[in-house]
C-alpha cells in the first residue's frame, strides 16, 4: 500500500510520459497495467492527510479508503476541497445528481489529485447515449476524462453487451479509465463482466451500513473473490438519526468512547474494515467532512465489531426479496419508468432539436 505522499508528490512529467504510453496501446489487460501507473501527480497543495489507501478492483491504483459522494449535495466547493485536503481525494457524481458542476469548479486546478468517478443513467445506457452522456458529464466537471465510469443501476430493456461495448469504447478513447457498476447484484455483475472483451469491471457501488447489511448476502464475498471494489454509498443511512434510532443501546457511543471517536466515524471505520469496502459519505458541512476524514486509519477490535454487527438493528434484503425487487424493477423499466429522470444531456439535445 503505497502513502498518500508517494502517491501525490511524483513530479508531473511522469504523468505525462506516462498517459504517452497508455495513449499508444490498444485498450487490453497490460495497457490496464500502464494504465493503473497513471497515478494523480501536478499537486501544489500539501497532502496533510493520513487517509489510508486501498487498491481499486485488480488495477495496482490506489484510491482512498473515504471517498466523498454528492447526491442531494448543497455545500458548495468548500466542502469538497476541504475533503481532497484531507486526503479523501474520491469524488463520486452522476448525471442524474446535478452536482457536477459544482464539483468541476471544487476540482478545478487540482484535477490530478482527484479520483473522478460519474455515472450513466439507465436511460442512456443505448451505445450511442452513453457516449453522449460520458461527453456530457465531461463537459458538465470540466475535465477530458473521468477515473472511473459507473452503470446508475441496472436497465433490462437495454442488452448488456450494447452498453458494455460502449464503455468500453469510451476506455479506448481515452475518455474514461476504469468500468465500474452500481446496484447490481452478484449475478448482475458477472453478466456484465461476460460481456466486456479487453477489460474488467473495477468497482460495484451499492448501499452498505452498520444498519443495512444486504450485501453479506452473497454480493461481498463474490467481490472479495473477484477482486472488485465494493464501494459503499450511504454508510451513514443518508441521515445518521436514522443510525442513531436502530441503536437503542448506544453501542455506538461506547465504541466511539472506548477508541476515542466520534459515532460517525466509528461507523464509517466499521464500513471500511472490511478489505474490498470503500464507504462514500456525503457531507455538506465543512465540519463533518473533517471529522469524517479522521476516521481513516482508526483499527477497530475484533471485540468491538462483533458488538456493532449484532448490538445495531439492521436489515439485510432476503434472496426472494431481492428476486422480488428486481422483477418489479423490470416490469416497471419496460412501463418506461425507473429509467433516471431527465438530465443535462437531455435538455441540451432538447434545445438543439428546438423543443
Ligand atoms: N449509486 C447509487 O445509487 C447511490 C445512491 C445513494 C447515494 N449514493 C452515493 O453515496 C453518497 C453518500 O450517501 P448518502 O448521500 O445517502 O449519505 P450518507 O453519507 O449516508 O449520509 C449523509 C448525511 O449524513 C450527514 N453527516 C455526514 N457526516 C456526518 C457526521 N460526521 N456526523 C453526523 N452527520 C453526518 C450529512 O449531513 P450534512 O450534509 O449536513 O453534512 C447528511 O445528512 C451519495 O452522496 C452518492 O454519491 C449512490
Amino acid at each position: 500500500m503505497l502513502h498518500p505522499k508517494c502517491r501525490y508528490d511524483n513530479p508531473v512529467w511522469i504523468l505525462g510520459s506516462v498517459r504517452f504510453i497508455t495513449w499508444i496501446c490498444d485498450v487490453n489487460h497490460s495497457c490496464l497495467l500502464v494504465s493503473s501507473l497513471i497515478i494523480p501527480t501536478n499537486s501544489n497543495l500539501p497532502t496533510t492527510s493520513n487517509m489510508r489507501s486501498k487498491q481499486l478492483g485488480n488495477t495496482g491504483v490506489q484510491i482512498p479508503e473515504l471517498g466523498i459522494g454528492t447526491w442531494q449535495y448543497r455545500g458548495g466547493v468548500e466542502p469538497l476541497q476541504a475533503g481532497i485536503e484531507l486526503g479523501a481525494s474520491f469524488i463520486d457524481t452522476a448525471e442524474l445528481y446535478g452536482s457536477e458542476p459544482v464539483v468541476g469548479q471544487a476540482i478545478r486546478g487540482i484535477r490530478d489529485r482527484v479520483f473522478l468517478a460519474s455515472k450513466v443513467s439507465p436511460r442512456h445506457f443505448r451505445r450511442h447515449d452513453v457516449i453522449k452522456a460520458a461527453e456530457c458529464s465531461l463537459k458538465q466537471l470540466n475535465t477530458d476524462y473521468l477515473d472511473l465510469y459507473q452503470l446508475h443501476w441496472p436497465n433490462y430493456t437495454v442488452p448488456i453487451g450494447e452498453t458494455m461495448s460502449a464503455m468500453e469504447r469510451l476506455v479506448e478513447m481515452g475518455k474514461v479509465r476504469f468500468i465500474g457498476v452500481s446496484n447490481f447484484t452478484a449475478a448482475e455483475l458477472r453478466r456484465a463482466q461476460s460481456v466486456l472483451s479487453k477489460t474488467r469491471i473495477v468497482s460495484n457501488q451499492v448501499r452498505y451500513s452498520l444498519i443495512d447489511r444486504t450485501p453479506e448476502e452473497g454480493l461481498l464475498q463474490y467481490c472479495n473473490a473477484h477482486q472488485i471494489s465494493l464501494l459503499a454509498f450511504s454508510p451513514l443511512a443518508t441521515a445518521f438519526e436514522r443510525m442513531r434510532s436502530s441503536d437503542p443501546d448506544d453501542v455506538l457511543g461506547q465504541v466511539a468512547a472506548a477508541v476515542g471517536e466520534t459515532r460517525a466515524q466509528v461507523a464509517l471505520s466499521w464500513c471500511v474494515s472490511h478489505p474490498a469496502v470503500v464507504a462514500i459519505f456525503k457531507a455538506d458541512k465543512v465540519e463533518h467532512v473533517k471529522e469524517n476524514c479522521a476516521a481513516s486509519g482508526c483499527e477497530l477490535s475484533a471485540e468491538h465489531l462483533q458488538l456493532l454487527e449484532t448490538r445495531i438493528l439492521h436489515s439485510s434484503r432476503s434472496r426472494p426479496e431481492r428476486f422480488l425487487r428486481r422483477l418489479a424493477r423490470r416490469a416497471s423499466q419496460y412501463a418506461g419508468r425507473n429509467l433516471g429522470n431527465a438530465t443535462a444531456m437531455d435538455h441540451d439535445h432538447n434545445k438543439n432539436q428546438g423543443k
